[in-house]
């Protein structure tokens, strides 16, 4: 069946629904996609093609630039089936913004925001039925633009896609994580890519994950590239640390992404009156805070990760236990605040949610 709509969206619907098969009371995250996609090109200088169709392979060229020189960008973000049986995108006005900061780094066209947002709530209206309920649930949304160029020359290339998956998903790390302070290999280099939501960043990234992991770490805590001597960021989300009942958090400055969920918890706390700092963090000051008990929180915030707490911190060779995550406290202020926003139990004071 074929439809359009302003942006004229030709709709191809799938034939047979997969929801059916889904167990909804055991979501993975990012396992699960829904019956369709949005699909748009750039070809020209132009956006166009603009069409929904059932999720699925897209026939594409090995030669795709994208594949050989890196140009591919994405976004992560969420909708909520709210308690008024509506559904709303989290803060995509934030993620809109974010994707074309990283599309100007990576030499790459912007979008338009009527593209962009009409592509994700398109999808979300016809996949509606998808949007899980319940805390910790969600549909993660996940828009992403790469270079399809099929030619072997490294330069910008002229032709892209832009596509938009959904997932029903549950969280994204169900336990307090172990965290390694990686001291070796970096994520990140003034003057790089480091704050662009970017594939390479995450390529990068991944052979000093599986090394932690091998280790028995969840994840990584980056350091800076040139001394190793403060925090960045996890692998997945930015770092908020509680030292003397003040929320800290790594300064942005090219290396770190700049978290929607990172404004979102230091917005939420100002709100709460509890006072933040945005500043340089060192390692050693995170180690001897915890060593002297004025260390009392640390947790990840990402879209994916939302609120997750940190267990143990590994640096050099040794294990450094936090307190009990169950009984910490301002973290858990913040979140209850933030899941109420975002599943409509209270009102959006901030004007965060875009009803679809
Ligand atoms: C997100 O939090 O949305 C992310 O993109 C992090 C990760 C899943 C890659």
């Amino acid at each position: 069946m074929i439809v359009t709509d302003t942006l004229n969206i030709k709709t191809t619907k799938i034939g047979q629904s997969k929801l059916a098969n889904v167990d909804f009371q055991n979501l993975p995250f990012g396992k699960v996609f829904t019956d369709h996609m949005f699909v748009a090109d750039y070809e020209d200088g132009e956006w166009k093609n603009f069409e929904l169709m059932p999720y699925g392979p897209i026939p594409m060229s090995p030669a795709i630039s994208a594949l050989h020189y890196g140009q591919a960008i994405f976004e992560g973000m969420k909708a909520y089936k709210l308690k008024s049986g509506e559904i709303s995108i989290f803060r995509a006005d934030k993620n809109f913004k974010r994707f074309n900061i990283s599309a100007e780094r990576m030499a790459m066209p912007t979008i338009p925001e009527e593209i962009f947002m009409k592509g994700i709530t398109s999808l979300i209206n016809l996949d509606k039925a998808w949007v899980p309920e319940g805390d910790n649930y969600s549909l993660y949304i996940r828009p992403v633009m790469f270079a399809t160029d099929d030619k072997l020359g490294v330069k910008a290339s002229s032709n892209y896609k832009f596509v938009v998956l959904t997932n029903p998903s549950g969280p994204y790390y169900s336990q307090p994580l172990k965290v390694k302070i990686e001291t070796h290999y970096t994520r990140a280099d003034e003057g790089g890519v480091g704050y662009a939501k970017t594939a390479g960043n995450y390529g990068r990234s991944l052979y000093a994950f599986s090394q932690a992991q091998k280790e028995g770490f969840d994840q990584i805590i980056w350091t800076d590239s040139k001394e190793h001597s403060y925090v960045e960021e996890s692998g997945t989300a930015n770092l908020m640390f509680v030292i003397n009942n003040v929320l800290v958090t790594p300064s942005l400055g090219g290396t770190i992404l700049d978290g929607v969920t990172r404004d979102t918890v230091l917005q939420v706390a100002k709100s709460l009156d509890i006072p933040t700092e945005e500043r340089k963090v060192p390692i050693k000051e995170v180690i001897s805070k915890i060593q002297s008990g004025e260390l009392t929180e640390a947790f990840a915030v990402g879209t994916a990760a939302t609120i997750t707490q940190i267990g143990i911190i590994g640096y050099e060779n040794d294990l450094f236990t936090l307190t009990d995550p169950t009984t910490r406290v301002i973290s858990h202020k913040i979140h209850k605040v933030l899941d109420d926003i975002r599943y409509g139990r209270s009102e959006d004071v901030f004007g965060w949610n875009t009803i679809v």
